[in-house]
C-alpha cells in the first residue's frame, strides 16, 4: 500500500509534494519519488529509503514547476529500490505515473508492450501503466489514460502527467484517492491527512471515476469519458489532530486519546433510556450475525461476539475476512453481515463484503468516505480521528465501544430492555480509562524488564481472551518480540511446555467466578519458574505472592472490561518498542492499511 500526491496550481508544486508525502509516509515508506513538469519536460527524482533521503537530495536541485506528482512506496512487486520506486516513465520520458494498488494482469500486458517494442526497466506492475498510456497517446492525456485503464485488471489509485499538457489525470478503482480543492489549485492525495493543512474541501473519488485537473479546475468523468457531478465534502479533521501534539510518537498520542475517542463513539448515541444508531435494517428480523475483519479489527470482532450473544442473545459467527471470502458460507436472508475496518480499505475485508451476498450489511469504520463505508448499507463511524500509528490502538477501543452500543441497541429494539447498570458504567468508562493512563510511568518501569525477553504468553478467559490476542499482537507489531495470546485454560494443553525462567506470562483477569481458576493457572506458571505480569481489578495476598508485577485497573461490568484491560497492554508494547529504539509509528514490514491481498 502506497501514498500518492499531486499538485496543479499557482504555487510551486514541490513543497506540497514533499509535505504531502510526509503525511502519507505511514502508508508505506521503503522508497519515494517526485516528477515535475518543467519547460515541456518531465524531471523525475526518486530514492530508496524513507522520504527524508529524497528530500536531502532534492535540496541541491533547482525546480521551477507548478505541476507535479509524487509517491511513497510499500513494495508489492519488486524489491524496494530506486528503479522500482515511483514515478515511472514511458519509453520517451513524455509520460509519468504514480500508482497504488495491484495490476493483476500486468505480466500479460508487459508481454504485449514488449512485443510492440516498449522497453520496461523495473520489476513493478505499475510501470506498464505509463507504457500503455504511451501506446494510446495522440495528444490527449485523458483519452489515452481511459484507453489504458480499460485494459487493466486489479486495483489502482493513480495520477498521470505528461511533458506536453498542463494537466493531471487521477483515477481510482479499489485504492483510495481524493482531490483537495484549493483557491486556484487542486491537490491529489491518497487520503485527507496530506491536504488538510491546505484545504478542507475534498472530493472522494469513487471506484471507476477519473478526474481531469487543469489550471481551470477539475472535471470528474466515468470510465467512458462522460462527465460526472463532483460532491465536495468538508474535512472535520484539523492539522493539530494530525500533529503529535507533544507526544514522542503518534502511537503514544493515540493511546492517550482514548478517553476522548471512546467518548466520541458514545456521543449522540448513548442515552439513559435509549441507544440511537441510524441503521437501515430491521433489528427484529435479524436471526444471526456474522462479523468479519482482519488483524486488530478481528480481535474486536471476537469481543463483539461475546457482547452481542450476552446482551442481545443473538448467535454470532466471527471469521477472518481473508478466510471467509473464499469459504463456502451459509448466509441466510435474515443474517446481518458486519465488517469492521479502521481504514475502510483493507483488501481482504472489502473482498469479503463484496463476495458475501448478505442482504443486510453494517460497517464499523473510522475513515469517512472510505470504500467499505460507501459499500455497506448501514454504518457506525468510530469518529476516532486519524489513526496514524501503524499499530492500531484507539481504533480498537472505539470498535469495542461501537460493538457495545450495537449489542445494547439490538436488545433494546428486539425486547424493549436496556441494561441500565451497563449504560451507567459505560458513561463512566472514559474516566476509568484515564485512571489507567495515569499509571503510565509505572507501566513504563515494568516494560524495562521485558527488553531482553524473546517470547511471551498472554492469557485471558472469556471476553478477555481476545484482549490477550490483541495485547500479544501489539507487542509483536512494534517491538518484534514474539508473543502469543491464548485462552488461559488452554495453557495446560501444550504451551505450558514453553514455560521456564525466561518466559514472561501476562495474565488478564477480572474479579468474578473464574478468578480462582486463573490463580491456579498462575501457580502452574510459577512452579515452572515463569515470570508473571497481571492486569486485574482485584488484588489479594495470593496474587501478590504469585505475580512479579501487578497492574491494578478500575473495576467495571465484565462487558466493558476490554476497554480498560487493553490500555496497560498497549502501553507495555509501546514502551518496550521505544526502549528498543524502534520507530514505533512505522514498524518494519507493516503498513497502516493493507490494500493488497
Ligand atoms: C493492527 O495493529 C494492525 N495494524 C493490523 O492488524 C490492522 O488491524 C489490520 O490490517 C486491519 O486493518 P483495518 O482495521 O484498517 O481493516
Amino acid at each position: 500500500m502506497c501514498g500518492i500526491v499531486g499538485y496543479l496550481g499557482q504555487k510551486q508544486a514541490l513543497p506540497f509534494l514533499l509535505s504531502g508525502l510526509e503525511r502519507l509516509e505511514y502508508r508505506g515508506y521503503d522508497s519515494a519519488g517526485v516528477c515535475l513538469q518543467e519547460n515541456q519536460q518531465l524531471r523525475i527524482v526518486k530514492r530508496k529509503g524513507p522520504i527524508k533521503v529524497l528530500e536531502a537530495d532534492l535540496q541541491s536541485l533547482k525546480f521551477n514547476s507548478q505541476l507535479g506528482i509524487a509517491h511513497t512506496r510499500w513494495a508489492t512487486h519488486g524489491q524496494p529500490n530506486e528503479i522500482n520506486a515511483h514515478p515511472h516513465y514511458d519509453c520517451q520520458h513524455q509520460i509519468a505515473v504514480v500508482h497504488n494498488g495491484i495490476i493483476e494482469n500486468f505480466q500479460a500486458l508487459k508481454q504485449l508492450l514488449e512485443n510492440e517494442g516498449h522497453h520496461l526497466v523495473s520489476e513493478t506492475d505499475s510501470e506498464i501503466i505509463a507504457h500503455l498510456i504511451e501506446k494510446f497517446y495522440q495528444g490527449n492525456l485523458e483519452e489515452a489514460t481511459l484507453h489504458a485503464l480499460k485494459l487493466l485488471e486489479g486495483t489502482y489509485g493513480l495520477a498521470v502527467i505528461s511533458a506536453q499538457e498542463n494537466k493531471i489525470i487521477a483515477a481510482r478503482r479499489g485504492s483510495p484517492l481524493i482531490l483537495g480543492i484549493g483557491h486556484d489549485e487542486v491537490f491529489i492525495a491518497s487520503d485527507v491527512s496530506a491536504v488538510v493543512e491546505y484545504t478542507k474541501q475534498v472530493v472522494y473519488l469513487k471506484d471507476g471515476e477519473i478526474a481531469v485537473i487543469t489550471p481551470q479546475g477539475y472535471q470528474l468523468q466515468n470510465i467512458d469519458g462522460e462527465d460526472l457531478q463532483a460532491q465536495i465534502e468538508e474535512i472535520k479533521w484539523t492539522v493539530d489532530q494530525i500533529e503529535k501534539d507533544g507526544f514522542k510518537h503518534f502511537m503514544l498520542k493515540e493511546i492517550f486519546e482514548q478517553p476522548q475517542t471512546i467518548a466520541n463513539v458514545l456521543r449522540g448515541r448513548l442515552f439513559s433510556d435509549q441507544i440511537k444508531l441510524s441503521l437501515h435494517f430491521n433489528p427484529r428480523k435479524v436471526k444471526k450475525i456474522i462479523i468479519t475483519a482482519c488483524g486488530t479489527s478481528w480481535h474486536s470482532s471476537l469481543i463483539g461476539k461475546y457482547l452481542i450473544e450476552k446482551i442481545a442473545h443473538l448467535p454470532v459467527e466471527v471469521d477472518y475476512a481473508s478466510e471467509f471470502r473464499y469459504r463456502e458460507h451459509l448466509i441466510n436472508p435474515d443474517d446481518l453481515l458486519v465488517v469492521i475496518s479502521q481504514s475502510g480499505e483493507t483488501a481482504d475485508t472489502l473482498g469479503a463484503l463484496r463476495a458475501i451476498p448478505a442482504s443486510e450489511t453494517l460497517g464499523i469504520i473510522n475513515i469517512v468516505g472510505s470504500t467499505i463505508s460507501r459499500e455497506v448499507k448501514s454504518g457506525i463511524y468510530l469518529h476516532a480521528g486519524p489513526e496514524i500509528g501503524v499499530a492500531s490502538t484507539k481504533a480498537f477501543t472505539s470498535q469495542v465501544a461501537s460493538l457495545i452500543l450495537l449489542a445494547l441497541y439490538l436488545n433494546k429494539e428486539r425486547t424493549g430492555n436496556l441494561d441500565l447498570e451497563l449504560v451507567k458504567n459505560l458513561e463512566d468508562i472514559s474516566r476509568q480509562v484515564q485512571i489507567v493512563l495515569d499509571q503510565a510511568k509505572q507501566i513504563k518501569k515494568i516494560s524495562q524488564s521485558l527488553l531482553s525477553a524473546k517470547n511471551l504468553l498472554y492469557l485471558g478467559r472469556g471476553i478477555n481472551f481476545p484482549v490477550a490476542l490483541e495485547g500479544a499482537l501489539k507487542l509483536k507489531e512494534v517491538s518484534y518480540i514474539h508473543a502469543e495470546g491464548y485462552p488461559a485454560a488452554e495453557m495446560k494443553h501444550g504451551p505450558i511446555a514453553l514455560i521456564d525462567q525466561n518466559m514472561f506470562v501476562v495474565f488478564i483477569v477480572n474479579h468474578g467466578p473464574i478468578f480462582e481458576k486463573i490463580i491456579s493457572n498462575m501457580q502452574e506458571v510459577k512452579a515452572r519458574g515463569g515470570k508473571i505480569i497481571v492486569i486485574c481489578d482485584l488484588e489479594n495476598d495470593v496474587l501478590k505472592k504469585l505475580a512479579d508485577f501487578i497492574i491494578l485497573v478500575p473495576s467495571t461490568s465484565e462487558e466493558l472490561s476490554p476497554l480498560i484491560n487493553i490500555i496497560p497492554l498497549q502501553l507495555l508494547a509501546y514502551y518496550v518498542a521505544d526502549a528498543k529504539g524502534i520507530n514505533v509509528d512505522k514498524p518494519r514490514n507493516l503498513a497502516k492499511s493493507v490494500t493488497v491481498e
